[in-house]
């Protein structure tokens, strides 16, 4: 595909992530805390969301640049009407070797066929805990476990494998409850991760005391259940990859505080009303529908790519706690606006 670009590290344009709405079903108190979000908050207006013939062209346009991977999140994407025609529409693009799409499995059950029979390749769901009381806390006192299975359930029944299963784990809110989800989808056919809890975003009052880091996670679970290691974060991924001795099943850890992975970060992300962003924790981006909708070309629009990746020099997951001494101010974009 196309010319391959490279930033000022030398990595290359691969991956693209989609937010298609900024809003969501739940209160995750880590991402849109239900006190600054209620329902004054002024969420983005449909006519500011980028269309399905925008994000289309976009898309083809970050495929000529060397884009293989496109992820679709929001906010909650399901949330957005008719996304198995965008599924549909984006997986007829030649170039792109996988489609996926991030949800919190709320309507997962309800959409699953229709996303299968659209072509999405692959489902990450995020699941925090399978304690009622827990999961009560950590959706906002919005969604229940059951309804999360339910929805992996019928996604499974429809065909979709090896599913990826979120946990974002903070101390002393969840981190009891890790070995339960284990034991869970520890043979279900499903690749559990666990994510350390980031200071994305300005509202969840993050510090380093409620990060587990993952070898601690590791160590607990290595004692019930052995692991071994299958490989780590070289190829762009975002996970350090283990293996079940006893079993088929990976499972992963998503260390962005403890280990980073900035060196092979290859990630691109688009907001839902069109500004791109270098970094999960950028804190400006560079608007693409203002030039969509004054009619620019897709060369013109290649050419502002190309040169936004071209000068990219973000790694801020390495530079966090420099960055956390300076006790400078940072207004850095929102989890809920990129989709993580
Ligand atoms: P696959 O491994 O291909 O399924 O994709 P992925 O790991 O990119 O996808 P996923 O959306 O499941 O990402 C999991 C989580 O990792 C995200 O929700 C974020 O919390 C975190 N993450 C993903 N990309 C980055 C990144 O570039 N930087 C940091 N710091 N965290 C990331
Ligand atoms: N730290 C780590 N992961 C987070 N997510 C949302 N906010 C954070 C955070 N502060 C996760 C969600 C979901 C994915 C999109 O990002 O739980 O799994
Ligand atoms: Fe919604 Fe995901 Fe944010 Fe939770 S983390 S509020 S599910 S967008
Ligand atoms: Fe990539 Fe930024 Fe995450 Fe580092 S902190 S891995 S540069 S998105």
């Amino acid at each position: 595909m196309g010319h391959s670009i490279t930033d000022q590290f030398n990595r290359p344009l691969r991956d693209l992530r989609i937010s298609v709405i900024d809003r969501c079903n739940f209160r995750c108190p880590y991402c849109m805390p239900d006190e600054q979000f209620s329902h004054t908050y002024q969420f983005l207006d449909k006519d500011q969301w980028l269309t399905f013939e925008e994000i289309f062209r976009l898309v083809r346009i970050f495929v000529s640049l060397g884009v293989e991977k496109v992820r679709l999140t929001g906010g909650e994407p399901l949330l957005r009407p008719h996304m198995d025609e965008l599924v549909k529409n984006l997986s007829m693009i030649e170039g792109i070797k996988d489609l996926a799409l991030t949800t919190n499995g709320s309507l997962l059950g309800g959409y699953a066929v229709q996303l299968k029979k659209a072509g999405l390749k692959r489902l990450t769901i995020s699941l925090d805990s399978l304690d009622p009381q827990v999961f009560k806390t950590l959706s906002g006192a919005k969604g229940r476990v059951e309804q999360i299975l339910d929805g992996i359930k019928v996604a499974e029944a429809v065909g979709f494998k090896q599913m990826k299963i979120n946990a974002v784990i903070q101390r002393g809110v969840n981190d009891h409850t890790v070995l339960d989800l284990v034991r869970f989808f520890r043979g279900s056919g499903h690749t559990l991760r666990f994510i350390e809890y980031m200071d994305v975003g300005n509202q969840n009052h993050w510090d380093l005391t409620q990060v587990v880091p993952s070898r601690e996670i590791i160590a607990k679970i290595h004692k019930i259940y052995p692991l071994e290691s299958i490989g780590g974060t070289e190829g762009g991924g975002t996970s350090q990859r283990y293996r079940f001795i006893d079993g088929q099943e990976e499972i992963g850890f998503i260390s962005s505080v403890s280990q980073p992975f900035c060196g092979t970060c290859n990630r691109l992300r688009l907001s839902a009303d069109g500004k791109m962003y270098t970094c999960l924790f950028a804190t400006q981006g560079t608007d693409l529908r203002e030039h969509l909708r004054n009619g620019a070309s897709d060369d013109f629009l290649a050419h502002l790519i190309r040169v936004v990746w071209m000068k990219r020099e973000d790694r801020y997951s390495e530079l966090r706690s420099q960055i956390h001494q300076t006790h400078r101010p940072m207004h850095k974009v929102e989890m809920y606006q990129i989709g993580g």
